[in-house]
């Protein structure tokens, strides 16, 4: 991440632009706006990435957003455009996804700070051993005034423009998603002498409920769930697992119909734990609701998508975004780019160099349009409390 940084920085440096890191590690890099006491436009997504990731989830967004200013030849608008690379957007380490936008919002609390990986760090001590100050954290928050919104480019990580041969789409709203952690204990043993009929082996109960997960939600409309990291303990050829302890990831537009599957699963992982003498621990690692996209900045995008020679198509997200922690507290809005096979973390991950051009375009003509528009401008002051 550190060299992801100092990259970022050499790139920043012949735009006349200086990049800091915050509190939390997120890079902030501020393209100045032709008046001082101008309001800014954020415009960022992700650094960090998943294990044997794809190239473009995530730092697409921030190259798009330097290109940008590099598009604007020295030119100011009448707002300051602040490119924001943030850290720990995946939840890859700690289990907790967007923890570098949750700083912005205010919401880095203690129970976050003290949250572990696997290796028993703290994120607290995560921030230090970066040489960053968690005491620091309150002032990466955005400030309550003079922030007109926050745009994220993003590849779509999914088959719908390819199947439409579209290059680019406004994205409406973002599904909400629940993670979880659940621990099945039993009892290690040994696996020559222990009989069959007396194991309580957690692994054989974990991988009934996961089996269960899948063809659950395989059953249940427009929802998606994932059992996505599982480890057994003590994990030996000749040893029946003790422990086994995995994540969950369960996502749908409503946020009614992921809470019942979530209450649904939990309730069918006690039962099988119940029934095969293990117990059962089951901790929320995130409740994220749905969030809409700010319907006035959606609308822009779509006129710049059309301005700039595409078709513009509007579509939900099933991924989530850090565009999903600010909307919070400022409007928000995406931009998607095709994915070609719908292929996302993975590396065969990959763009079209032409839908980037598009995009290119279309972030051009978008800052051409709101920086002409009067309605967009006014909302100097629209920092939600
Ligand atoms: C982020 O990539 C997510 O898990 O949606
Ligand atoms: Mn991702
Ligand atoms: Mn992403």
């Amino acid at each position: 991440m550190r060299e992801c940084h100092q990259a970022i920085a050499r790139w920043l440096e012949p735009l006349g632009v200086v990049s800091t890191i915050d509190a939390i590690g997120n890079l902030h890099a501020v393209y100045r706006a032709a008046d001082a006491n101008a309001p800014t436009l954020l415009l960022g997504s992700h650094l960090d990435t998943v294990p044997d990731a794809g190239a473009y989830d995530g730092i697409l967004g921030v190259v798009l957003a330097i290109q940008l200013l590099e598009q604007l030849e020295g030119r100011h608008l009448p707002f300051a455009i602040e490119v924001i690379g943030f850290s720990e957007e995946e939840g890859v380490r700690f289990g907790i996804p967007f923890i570098g936008s949750r700083a912005l919002v205010g919401r880095c609390n203690e129970e976050l700070l003290n949250e572990r990986d696997r290796g028993g760090v703290s994120v607290r001590e995560a921030i230090q051993n970066f040489g960053l100050d968690p005491s620091q954290l309150a002032a990466a928050r955005l400030p309550s005034e003079g922030i007109l919104g926050y745009l994220e480019f993003h590849i779509e990580q999914g088959p719908v423009l390819e199947s439409l041969a579209l290059p680019l789409a406004a994205v409406e709203a973002i599904a909400g998603q629940s993670r979880l952690a659940i621990t099945f204990r039993g009892k290690a043993n040994h696996a020559g002498t222990t009989p069959m009929n007396a194991r309580r082996d957690a692994l054989s109960g974990a991988a009934e409920w996961i089996v269960g997960v899948e063809n659950e939600a395989r059953r249940a409309s427009g929802l998606v769930a994932t059992v996505g990291s599982i480890q057994a303990y003590p994990g030996a050829t000749n040893v029946i697992p003790g422990e086994v302890r995995l994540t969950v990831d369960v996502r749908h537009h409503s946020d009614e119909a992921r809470m019942q599957f979530v209450a649904h699963l939990t309730a069918r992982a006690r039962e099988i734990a119940a029934h095969r003498s293990l117990t059962l621990n089951t901790t929320a690692l995130l409740e994220q609701p749905a969030v809409a996209m700010d319907p006035f900045l959606t609308s822009e995008i779509v006129s710049a998508i059309r301005a700039s020679g595409s078709t513009p198509h509007r579509m939900p997200s099933g991924a989530g975004h850090d565009a999903m922690i600010l909307a919070e507290r400022v409007p928000a809005a995406m931009i998607f780019l095709r994915t070609p096979a719908g292929i996302s973390h993975d590396p065969a991950e990959s763009v079209l160099v032409e839908d980037v051009a598009c995009a290119m375009e279309s972030g051009v003509r978008l800052l051409r349009q709101l920086a002409a528009s009067g309605e967009f401008l006014q909302r100097t002051n629209t920092t939600r409390a």
